[in-house]
């Protein structure tokens, strides 16, 4: 879909169908002039009761030629006190599903009421294109209903924010994919060949050899299982002359357990393993299109977690890169193992700070469902910018502790650390595990396995993979 910006009055731009947001309390007060043109229609359409202009609410007037738009679509933004912009997000979110479900080609939108409300149309717009994805690579094209273009119609100079906006977009639905992909075509060379194709940055893939020899047994145990070779990919993009922001993301392409394996139901949902690495893809994308003056080492430690016969054991003890042993529990609990060993490795970097993103525990979702990233770090003031970006994005982040009495949850009899303390505790217990590893560099964890994958629609997140993540850290970026 693409954004243009004319300053064009909404009576005499020629479309398929105009959008008119509003608010409860004004009504169509913005629009007099085009409801007069329609013969008093809109009025009636809110006198009558069909709709109030609440949040979400949508209503369809066709124009039978009274303007030059074909249709108009009222969007409801709720209460003019209220509004922020996540509710224009989610309005343009809607507004442009229920379009697309017409057949609708070409829409416009009125930017009248966003002025008032001292709030920017790009907010809407940003919903309007995270709303219009579909994953339809392993369809035959069919009923192929996409539109081709908004034209937001304003006066002012909107090409900054849009461009932006379109940038967070593509990156996120970029992320969308790969995670949609299945595990059979999404493998961690498949995801090599995206690192590959960014723009900008130089990327060195570790090959199962060099990791050997590099000592990365944590992460190496994992792939044993499995006939796929495993790539621990290393994204450098540099901007700046500053020490690098460690920006690390879980990779499994597929997750079954290995010989701790999972239950059969719900098991082919695993090829969302690798949304952390897939978020940090479109991270890297879109802060090279945006050319931010930074210094980024982006690490994904792919590899499959299968129990091929060769595959590791609940009790084998494995070396990361630094050298610290762990006892493998569950090979279940295998998501701490690749993030030891990239953790470990991007130290070698003294970077300044360390992200790590990752579907790390069944536990997340259990505690936060599917509306909020489990955070946890070893420094205030960089979770605390991490809650700023979220409240930013609403890409929702929910701090949880690290209290030093977990170490003894992790002790091992006889190992330095084991990789699972059981179900008790368990999404901080992950996070106490990568905590070890960290040490002293500012750090923090986001555990996406409650929002990396959805099963209901959302105004602007279609069910299936939401690509959370990308507009988060690109906005924690930024600032
Ligand atoms: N990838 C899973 C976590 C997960 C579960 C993500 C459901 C998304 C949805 C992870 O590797 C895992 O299996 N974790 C175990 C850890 C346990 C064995 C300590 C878990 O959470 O059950
Ligand atoms: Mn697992
Ligand atoms: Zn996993």
């Amino acid at each position: 879909m693409k954004v243009f910006v004319k300053n064009i009055d909404e009576l005499t731009y020629v479309c398929d169908a105009l959008i008119l947001p509003l608010t409860e309390d004004k009504g169509i007060s913005h629009y007099r002039d085009i409801d007069k043109a329609l013969n008093g229609l809109l009025k009636e359409i809110i006198v009558s009761g069909e709709f109030s202009g609440k949040q979400n609410e949508t209503s369809l007037v066709h124009t039978h030629g009274k303007i030059k738009s074909d249709k108009v679509l009222l969007v409801g933004l709720g209460k003019g006190r209220e509004v922020t912009r996540e509710k224009l997000r989610q309005a343009g979110g809607k507004a442009v599903s229920y379009l697309r479900n017409l057949n609708v080609r070409n829409v416009s939108l009125s930017c009248r009421v966003f002025s008032s409300l001292k709030l920017m149309p790009s907010d809407f717009i940003e919903g309007s294109l995270l709303s219009h994805y579909r994953f339809d690579r392993y369809r035959k094209e069919e009923n192929h209903k996409e539109i081709k273009s908004i034209t937001a119609l304003s006066g002012e100079d909107l090409r900054k924010q849009i461009n932006l906006i379109k940038t967070a977009a593509s990156a996120t639905l970029l992320a969308r994919d790969l995670v949609s992909t299945p595990a059979n075509d999404m493998t961690p060379s498949a995801l090599v060949k995206c690192a590959r194709a960014l723009k900008k940055v130089s990327v060195k893939v570790i090959e199962k050899k060099q990791a050997e020899e590099l000592g990365m047994g944590a992460y190496l145990s994992i792939a044993r299982g499995s006939m796929e070779p495993p790539k621990f990919i290393v994204i450098t993009y540099r901007k700046s002359n500053t020490p690098p922001i460690a920006l690390i993301g879980k990779s499994i392409t597929f997750d079954s357990g290995g010989i701790s394996i999972k239950p059969a139901q719900g098991m082919e949902k695993m090829k969302y393993d690798m949304a952390g690495g897939a978020a940090v893809l479109g991270v890297m994308k879109a802060v090279s299109e945006m050319n931010l003056p930074l210094h980024i080492i982006a690490i994904l430690p792919a590899t499959e977690n299968l129990p091929g016969c060769n595959a590791s054991k609940p009790g084998d003890v494995v070396k990361t890169i630094d050298g610290k042993t762990i006892e493998i529990i569950s090979t279940d609990a295998e998501g701490r193992l690749a993030l030891a060993d990239a953790i470990g490795y991007s130290k070698r970097f003294k970077p300044s700070m360390i992200i790590d993103i990752a579907t790390l525990t069944g536990a997340c979702s259990i505690a936060l469902g599917n509306e909020a990233i489990a955070m946890m770090g070893n420094n205030d003031s960089l979770m605390n910018k991490m809650k700023r970006a979220s409240e930013e994005t609403y890409e929702k982040v929910w701090q949880m502790p690290l209290f030093d009495e977990y170490k003894d949850y992790i002790k091992s009899d006889i190992a330095d650390l084991k990789n699972s303390a059981g179900p008790n505790g368990s999404l901080v217990t992950s996070g106490y595990f990568l905590k070890e590893f960290a040490g002293d560099i500012p750090w923090v964890h986001l555990d996406i396995a409650g929002t990396a994958w959805i099963d209901k629609d959302r105004p602007y997140v279609p069910k299936g993979a939401t690509g959370i993540g990308v507009r988060l850290l690109l906005q924690f970026l930024k600032s």
